[in-house]
């Protein structure tokens, strides 16, 4: 038997431990958010605590494109890192956008189209959403506009040329268009908490546009559900065992579309659940050495302050080349569920994870995306000697997120021995979050040395 695409999305709101904080509305969001609601069921999806949500046609039939993705055990990955224990991947960079981005794109695009949307305009960082964006706009018949953090454009040009085969309009950011990036003298760095702010200002001053975000949202990641349903499936049919399921994490997707299935099945079933592991970058270290507090989503902040792991957001983050990771917060649900000790996490430098990105290569003939990098290197760590004091028993599950074909230059860096990597120091990140409202019921945020409770 062959594991079938999955009919529905699978929630963990009816699982977490605790209620997430509820957002925080700022005074001056009246009149200044984004301009046309979203779609009610994308809201539906965010606060209700439905466990199984039933995927619509349109979107089931654009993902027997390309679903199930491939889940295999990595053996070849395994001898090269001297693993204890099986190593299995999960595959999603066989889509034209190379990466999972594409599931929840999909998705959005169909409820706004229903909504009677003309045009979605978004933020990206690696490129991969605004990719992942373009084809869903392309398939359901929208227009797209994508904000491109400048610094990745110019790494990755061929991304923009892939956005524009696909229809989309693109704009470098900073990009001159938006009030928001005449501001980042003030602090707000060449991010893609900016490129966000571009889109969100973009939207809010044109008729029949919304603002798109393919990330940290609640939906997006019920919609990555079915990496880990998929997942869970495919592991039972190769008698697979795994007591730790990685993924990297930007603000949280695909991390947590493949981890918070095992989560939900769990509770369902009164198991134990696996280890879940976010893999972040060690220049955007939100959940190992950021607060919990109330921060912005992007950098307009006209949207409600959310409950998030964050290292502030105004917080210049270094350029790196792993772009999709350089956001300063994790996902409300990913955040809430790290405090509340149901998410573990570690960091990871970009040579670790190109390193990582490497082994896959030359082991398993598959080059991943270096954000993907990023959870091959924590899911070698688990597999032989441990990380942040927890080592795998049994097996690991690592989501490969995406595909580098557009990252080669990243590459080359690595194999000229000319990476550089930049972490936070203490005083910048005590500064950048100085003035956030702690988040959270019992012990104050925790600090940045401390991690989480
Ligand atoms: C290939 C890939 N992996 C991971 C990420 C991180 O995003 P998320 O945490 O939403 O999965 C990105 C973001 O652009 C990406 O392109």
């Amino acid at each position: 038997m062959t594991v079938e695409l999955p009919t529905s999305w699978r929630s963990a709101l009816p699982h977490l431990s605790e209620p997430m904080p509820p957002d925080l509305t700022p005074e001056t969001a009246a009149g200044n958010g984004v301009g046309v609601n979203l779609p009610m069921e994308l809201v539906r999806q965010s606060v209700l605590e439905r466990e199984f949500w039933k995927i619509p046609e349109p979107v089931l039939d654009a993902y027997r494109q390309f679903r199930p993705t491939p889940l295999w055990r990595a053996t070849g990955f395994e001898r090269a890192i001297g693993a204890r224990v099986p190593v299995y991947v999960k595959y999603e960079g066989g889509n034209i956008s190379g990466s999972h981005k594409l599931n929840t794109a999909l998705a959005q695009a169909y409820y706004y189209k229903q909504a009677g949307v003309k045009e979605l305009v978004t933020g990206t960082g690696a490129g991969q959403w605004g990719t992942a964006l373009a084809a869903a706009c392309a398939l359901f018949g929208l227009r797209c506009r994508v904000f491109m953090v400048d610094s990745s454009l110019r790494r990755k040009p061929y991304r923009g040329v892939l956005m524009r085969m696909l229809g989309a309009e693109i704009h470098s950011s900073p990009s001159g268009l938006t009030s928001v990036a005449d501001r980042r003298g003030e602090g707000i760095g060449n991010s893609l908490a900016l490129a966000i702010g571009e889109a969100v200002e973009y939207a809010s001053t044109h008729d029949g546009v919304a603002f798109c975000i393919g990330s940290g949202e609640t939906y997006s990641i019920l919609h990555q559900s079915v990496i880990g349903i998929e997942a869970q499936g495919q592991l039972a049919e190769l008698d697979g065992q795994v007591d730790m399921v990685v993924g990297a994490v930007g603000a949280g997707s695909n991390f947590g579309g493949i981890a918070l299935p095992f989560h939900a099945e769990a509770r369902s079933t009164g198991t134990r659940p696996p280890t879940l592991v976010a893999a972040e970058s060690s220049t955007a270290p939100k959940l190992t050495r950021g607060v919990y507090a109330y921060d912005k989503t992007d950098a307009t902040g006209s949207g409600p302050l959310e409950a998030m792991y964050t290292i502030g957001s105004d917080y210049p983050i270094p350029d790196a080349h792993s772009a999709g990771l350089r956001f300063h917060g994790a996902a409300k649900i990913i955040s809430a569920m790290r405090h509340t000790g149901d998410v573990a996490a570690t960091a990871v430098t970009q040579q670790e994870a190109l390193d990582a990105g490497r082994l896959l290569t030359r082991n398993e003939c598959v080059l991943p995306a270096p954000e993907s990098g990023h959870a091959l290197a924590a899911a070698a760590k688990l597999a032989t000697s441990g990380a942040d004091g927890m080592r795998a028993e049994q097996g690991v599950l690592v989501c490969v997120s995406g595909h580098g074909y557009l990252d080669l230059a990243a590459y080359e860096q690595l194999l000229n021995d000319e990476l550089g990597d930049e972490a936070p120091s203490e005083q910048a990140l005590l500064r950048a979050v100085s003035g956030l409202t702690p988040a959270g019921t019992g012990a104050p945020a925790p600090l940045l040395a401390g991690g989480p409770r």
